[in-house]
């Protein structure tokens, strides 16, 4: 059994320790809103926050976030997370998502993105692009992340 932190809460899990934890959130959690893109780091469908770093659960073990928080996109958009909640909110304005499979991805980048600015700090386009780069959208909704980022953060702001 490894013992984590998963949205705030302590969990146990029964799983081999090298599983990557994309599949212990998806299939010991039930914490789907995670997807599988590409399985190999590349992609940024599968990103997670530890210790509020995005990071890719597909290529991050169980081993290594054991006794580290994890947070996934159900606890951003959950309404508990303010800024999680701007970022939702602004999404839904622009109807940003197509298909939506990196969506939950692209928000967890976001987040993670406007949570590290300087208090007020309203990003420039290029600073979007440049933070949201890892995250592909086979979409191609970048246009509609990037204003929806800035409108996240000017509401903040
Ligand atoms: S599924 Fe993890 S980076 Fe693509
Ligand atoms: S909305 Fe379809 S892959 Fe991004």
């Amino acid at each position: 059994m490894v013992r984590l932190h998963v949205n705030g809460q302590e969990k146990q899990v029964d799983a081999d320790p090298a599983t990557p934890i994309l599949w212990v959130l998806r299939d010991k959690l039930g914490l789907t809103g995670t997807k599988f893109g590409c399985g190999a780091g590349l992609c940024g469908a599968c990103t997670v926050h530890l210790d509020g770093q995005p990071t890719r659960g597909c290529v991050t073990s169980l081993a290594t976030v054991a006794g580290h928080e994890l947070t996934t996109v159900e606890a951003v958009t959950g309404g508990q997370d303010p800024v999680g909640s701007a970022i939702h909110a602004a999404w839904v304005r622009h109807d940003v998502a197509q298909c939506g499979y990196c969506q939950a991805g692209q928000i967890m980048t976001a987040t993670a993105f406007l949570k590290g600015l300087p208090q007020g700090h309203l990003p420039s386009g290029v600073e979007i692009d440049a933070a949201m780069a890892g995250n592909l959208c086979r979409c191609g909704s970048y246009g509609r992340i990037r204003a929806a980022v800035a409108d996240a953060a000017a509401t903040l702001a």
